[in-house]
């Protein structure tokens, strides 16, 4: 059996229970003179513990689907459904620019996402500890976002999202404009926070080597509109590098169906 395999097998188990569905999921922009349809009856779930990561070209509607999936827009048709042992779940999003308030320390981002998750006043000081320590950024809550790194910063936006006790994380291209050597630490803190939270993960990447370096599952959206053409199991044992042949072969794969996808839409 090769790396990946085509993932009919675990649909069954995955449909049950799923931390988050999308069923049948459009989305049509009509504010300008001609109407967009963004995404066609996108259907998807991502399991409880599952690190899911999406990929398609350009303009796909992926960011489109996770505005949707966080509740931030809402479909033209379709459902989402989010699901946690204790209920609905909570949903987080990370952008891809890390969108913290400037005038902010680190710890005063991270306190107000905690204040609106309705964190006691007490507890706020411990759970910040906690948090910095998570995204490793002990000694940093002074600081303001401007005298931080870019990985810091996406540390922090991170830290900031996991404040609200998401069970599920939905992740933007969040490391497209790290360096190498800081995304390849930030792939290895994600995943252990992941191991550690237990979060399910919905990961959107244009970099076929991150999607499999990451996901358990890589989905391939086609070109807009976005629909799901083409789901892969990725069965590498972990940890992974993104350098290594074992996640080379895989990639290739898929970047040749990716390729096949844009071209056939000429963009
Ligand atoms: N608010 C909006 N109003 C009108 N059209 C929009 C709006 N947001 C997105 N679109 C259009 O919907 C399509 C999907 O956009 P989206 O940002 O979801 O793509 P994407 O896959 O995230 O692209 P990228 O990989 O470049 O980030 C694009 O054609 C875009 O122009
Ligand atoms: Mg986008």
């Amino acid at each position: 059996m090769g790396a990946t395999q085509h993932a009919a097998s675990g649909l069954a188990q995955r449909e049950s229970g799923a931390a988050l569905r999308l069923r049948g999921v459009s989305k049509v922009y009509d504010q300008g003179r001609a109407p967009v349809l963004a995404l066609d009856r996108v259907s998807l779930s991502v399991a409880p513990g599952e690190f899911v990561c999406l990929i398609g070209a350009s303009g796909c509607g992926k960011s489109t689907l996770l505005s949707i999936a966080a509740g931030l827009d809402d479909p033209t048709g379709g459902t989402v459904e989010t699901r946690s042992p204790s209920g609905a779940a909570k949903v987080g999003l990370v952008f891809q620019d890390p969108a913290l308030f400037p005038w902010l320390t680190v710890a005063g981002n991270i306190r107000l996402a905690l204040r609106a998750a309705g964190v006691p006043r007490a507890d706020r000081p411990r759970r910040i500890a906690e948090l910095l320590t998570m995204v490793r950024l002990d000694g940093f809550g002074d600081r303001r976002p401007h005298q931080l790194s870019g990985g810091m910063r996406q540390r922090a936006a991170i830290a900031r999202t996991l404040a609200q006790d998401s069970d599920v994380l939905l992740m933007d291209e969040p490391f497209a404009a790290l360096d190498a050597m800081t995304r390849d630490l930030m792939h290895d803190e994600l995943e252990r926070i992941w191991r550690e939270r237990a979060l399910s993960v919905l990961f959107v990447t244009h970099n076929v080597r991150e999607a499999v370096r990451l996901g358990d599952r890589v989905i391939l959206l086609s070109s807009r509109p976005g629909r799901v053409i083409e789901e892969y199991d990725v069965a590498l044992d972990r940890p992974r590098r993104i350098d290594s042949p074992e996640v080379a072969v895989p990639a290739a794969e898929i970047t040749d169906r990716l390729r096949e996808e844009v071209g056939r839409h000429g963009d």
